[in-house]
């Protein structure tokens, strides 16, 4: 497996590739959803290229910048076992020359970028959109794979290739959750034993949300039914940001032409927050 530090070198890799290239984009702390999306990358294209990257221009000032787990040696094994190609695990220098203030920006529609996630964590997707517009332009990937988990990332990316004419195949990935049902994420190193027992309640709750709400039709009973999940995850000591049912085609709220129902849900337990989602059947 080759390791390249900085975009020249792997450029001057890339060019001497003759096969398709899957990318796989990380903030390394990988785990096993990771390693499901290297599975996934390794089924669709020649060679799979995984990056390392942990971008500040998607973290605002009170986030975990700082503290966001970097496990590079782990992550390098992890990679090796994977049977990824390539990792590439740049500088900041390398991807930011001239400062994450003073870049170039992606901005995402507001309709898609400024709500749910855009609207508790603010100029998020532009830093996703920023820093994924670069490596695709380094690593040219024929194909990129991301995790559903990350629902509203996984639209924003398909969005702005779609707008700005990029020449990759966007695909989403299945989510991997815990034998509990706790959707795997690398800020789940962050939970304590009484946090990580209560986690799974997440996904056990939109399970209950989709149950109550599958059949119906009529908004004014859904949001009802929302209304009784929302106060079950206040009583179990979360701070919650939001539980919606959108339309999983836009995210925007469910109307007579959706087609496909999702729920998201992002929670809090004390500072750590996790977010997850279940398509409504
Ligand atoms: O999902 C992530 O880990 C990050 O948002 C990504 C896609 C690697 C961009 O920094």
């Amino acid at each position: 497996m080759l390791v390249f530090k900085n975009a020249q070198d792997f450029q001057r890799w890339h060019k001497e590739q003759k096969e398709s290239l899957a990318l796989v984009p990380t903030m390394g702390a990988l785990h096993e959803g990771h390693l499901s999306l290297v599975r996934k990358a390794k089924e669709l294209a020649d060679k799979v290229v995984l990056y390392i990257f942990v971008n500040p221009m998607q973290f605002g000032p009170k986030e975990d910048f700082g503290t966001y787990p970097r496990t590079p040696e782990a992550d390098l094994e992890a990679c090796k076992q994977a049977g990824v190609n390539a990792v590439f695990m740049p500088e900041m220098a390398d991807i930011y020359p001239e400062g994450k203030e003073n870049c170039t920006k992606v901005l995402p529609p507001a309709e898609l970028g400024d709500i749910l996630e855009g609207h508790f964590r603010p100029g998020f997707f532009t830093g996703v959109a920023t820093v994924l517009v670069k490596f695709f332009n380094i690593v040219q990937p024929n194909v990129v794979v991301f995790g559903q988990k990350d629902y509203q990332q996984l639209l924003v990316v398909k969005r702005f290739v779609h707008d700005l004419n990029l020449p990759v195949t966007v695909y989403g990935a299945s989510i991997v959750r815990e034998p509990d049902g706790l959707a795997m994420s690398s800020r789940n190193a962050y939970l304590n034993k009484d946090q990580r027992a209560l986690a799974p309640r997440i996904h056990a709750l939109l399970q209950e949300a989709s149950s109550k709400i599958k059949d119906q039709n009529d908004n004014t009973a859904i949001e009802k039914n929302l209304d009784i999940i929302r106060q079950k995850f206040k009583d179990a000591s979360f701070e919650l940001h939001y539980l919606e049912v959108r339309d999983a085609d836009t995210l925007q709220p469910i109307s007579n032409n959706t087609k496909t129902r999702i729920l998201l849900v992002a929670a809090k337990i004390e500072n750590i927050r996790l977010i997850d989602n279940l398509l409504v059947n």
